[in-house]
């Protein structure tokens, strides 16, 4: 993330947006995280992870992000916390984790940040258990392509997706999704609950 990216992110608006309005929007479409072992990709200063473990109940989360500035700042936020969390630098596309590991993956905004995003969706559907639900909340190439994303943010460039293409890398993978995911902002975003289901066999890409 670029500066003002950072300053966007790191900032008490955006923890109120992720309290107020994405968790209860997640949870209305089937987030369910009760004792869950969770991982969070990209969790960034850590505010999301607190919100899994204090809101959604989850039990155990494992919060990643490639940014050792950010894995600290998330340290520093969850220490208290303890043995329910473990903080540490991992990349969305080679998860520190084995197959069939968790109950449930988070993804706060991540994903569009990864230039080869299926390979995440893939290390997503890879670490979760059969039965386990891959909670997002993404940014599509509509809100990337704007005047005010391309001036003032930096993220990859080619190859980003709509929100019609990231569901259908979900299902070509073989999740399913209980409820429809929805779009907001004009499209700007795509956010729901998918659930991986008992036999994974991708489709062709
Ligand atoms: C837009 S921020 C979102 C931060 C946090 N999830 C939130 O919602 O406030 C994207 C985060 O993803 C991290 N990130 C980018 N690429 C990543 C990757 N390949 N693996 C893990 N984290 C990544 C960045 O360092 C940054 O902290």
């Amino acid at each position: 993330m670029n500066r003002a990216e950072t300053m966007l992110m790191n900032n008490p608006a955006r923890a109120r947006l992720q309290r107020a309005y994405e968790v209860p929007l997640l949870q209305r479409l089937g987030a369910e995280l009760d004792e869950a072992d969770v991982v969070e990709i990209g969790c960034g200063r850590g505010v999301g992870t607190e919100l899994l473990l204090r809101r959604m109940g989850a039990a155990h989360v494992t919060a990643l992000d490639l940014d050792p500035a950010m894995v600290q700042r998330a340290q520093r936020r969850l220490a208290r916390y303890a043995t329910r969390v473990d903080v540490k630098l991992g990349d969305a596309c080679e998860l520190p984790l084995a197959d069939a590991a968790v109950d449930a993956v988070v993804d706060f905004g991540v994903i569009h940040h990864v230039p080869a995003w299926r390979d995440a969706v893939a290390e997503v559907a890879r670490v979760l258990r059969p039965g386990g639900q891959f909670v997002f909340e993404e940014v599509t190439r509509h809100a990337l392509q704007r005047w005010s994303y391309r001036t003032f943010l930096e993220h990859p460039e080619h190859d980003r997706f709509s929100a019609e293409e990231f569901l259908a890398e979900l299902a070509r993978i073989g999740f399913t999704l209980p409820r429809p995911a929805v779009t907001r902002f004009f499209g700007d975003f795509v956010i729901g609950v998918a659930v991986k289901p008992s036999t994974t066999r991708p489709g062709p890409r």
